[in-house]
C-alpha cells in the first residue's frame, strides 16, 4: 500500500461519517461515539502491530482495517436508530457494501483490497470460518483484538456513568440495550467458563453482557492484547461491576488465574 494513501482514506472516512450528522442530537451523540471508537481502535491496532513487530506495509493495512471496520455503523444508526445487529443489520457486512458502493478501496491492489474487506466483514462475527488463512486471517485477528480492547474502554465508561446515575435513562445506549439487573442467564456463565464464544441472542441483562465481555479474554488472539487489557486495568474494573455470588466469584478467580498464567508465559 502506498504510504501516502492512508491520509486519503482518513479524509474519506471523515467525510463519509460526517454525512450522517443532522438535527437529532441523540443520533449525533451515537455517531460521535463511533468516530471516537474508530480513532481509538486505530491507535490500539498500531500499538498491537508494533508489539508484534509487523513491517511498515502490514502496519498500514492493519491501520486501514481499523479505520474502516465500523463504517457500516453510520448507515445502521441513521436508518435503524440502534447499534444492535440482531435488531437491524450485520454492520460488518454493511461496511463491506459501503466500501464497494463508494469504490473506497479501488486504488489498492486486488489482494490488499480482499484482506481489508475480509477483516471488515468478519470483525464482528461470533467466530471465524476455519477456511480463513494467511494475511486475511492475520488482519482479521488484529482488528478483532484492537476492536475489543477499545470496546472494553467504551463499555466501562458506560457502566461508570450508569453507576453514578442509575435512575436516569442514559443518553447513550451503545448496542447493549439490556436491563441493569443482577440476574444472569446460567447458559452465558457456562459458556464463559467453558471458554466458548457466547451467543449474543442469549444475553438478557447487563450482567450477561458483562460476563460475555469477561469471556473475551479467551477470544483475544495475541498476548500483547491481553497485556494491554491488564495494563489498563479493564478486567479488574469489569469484575467490580459484577454481582459477587459464589458462581461468579469462582468464574472470576478462574479467569484471573488463566490471564496471569498466560502473561507469566511471556519470555
Ligand atoms: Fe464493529
Amino acid at each position: 500500500m502506498d504510504p501516502n494513501a492512508l491520509p486519503r482514506f482518513r479524509r474519506w472516512f471523515e467525510r463519509y461519517s460526517d454525512r450522517f450528522f443532522g438535527d437529532d442530537e441523540y443520533v449525533n451523540a451515537h455517531l460521535r461515539l463511533k468516530q471516537e471508537h474508530t480513532a481509538r481502535t486505530c491507535e490500539e491496532i498500531v500499538r498491537l502491530a508494533s508489539a508484534l513487530a509487523l513491517d511498515d506495509d502490514e502496519m498500514r493495512i492493519a491501520e486501514l482495517t481499523a479505520l474502516l471496520h465500523d463504517v457500516g455503523r453510520f448507515p445502521q444508526f441513521a436508518q435503524y436508530r440502534t447499534y444492535n445487529d440482531l435488531r437491524s443489520i450485520d454492520h460488518g457486512q454493511k461496511g463491506v457494501e459501503v466500501l464497494r458502493a463508494e469504490g473506497v478501496l479501488d486504488i489498492l491492489p486486488a489482494e490488499e483490497r480482499q484482506w481489508v474487506e475480509t477483516a471488515v466483514g468478519l470483525h464482528n462475527r461470533k467466530s471465524l470460518p476455519s477456511t480463513l488463512k494467511g494475511r486475511a486471517l492475520l488482519f482479521t485477528k488484529l482488528i478483532r483484538d484492537a476492536d475489543k480492547i477499545d470496546i472494553f474502554r467504551v463499555v466501562l465508561e458506560y457502566y461508570r456513568s450508569r453507576r453514578g446515575n442509575p435512575q436516569s435513562s442514559c443518553t447513550l445506549e451503545l448496542e447493549i440495550e439490556l436491563p441493569d439487573t443482577p440476574q444472569y442467564n446460567p447458559e452465558v456463565l457456562k459458556a464463559v467458563r467453558n471458554e466458548e464464544a457466547v451467543d449474543w441472542g442469549k444475553l438478557r441483562t447487563l450482567t450477561d453482557a458483562r460476563l460475555c465481555q469477561l469471556g473475551w479474554v479467551y477470544d483475544l488472539n495475541f498476548t500483547p492484547s491481553l497485556c494491554r487489557i491488564e495494563e489498563c486495568g479493564y478486567l479488574a474494573e469489569l469484575i467490580g461491576f459484577l454481582p459477587q455470588d459464589e458462581q461468579i466469584q469462582s468464574l472470576c478467580r478462574k479467569i484471573q488465574a488463566d490471564v496471569a498464567s498466560r502473561l507469566a508465559a511471556i519470555p
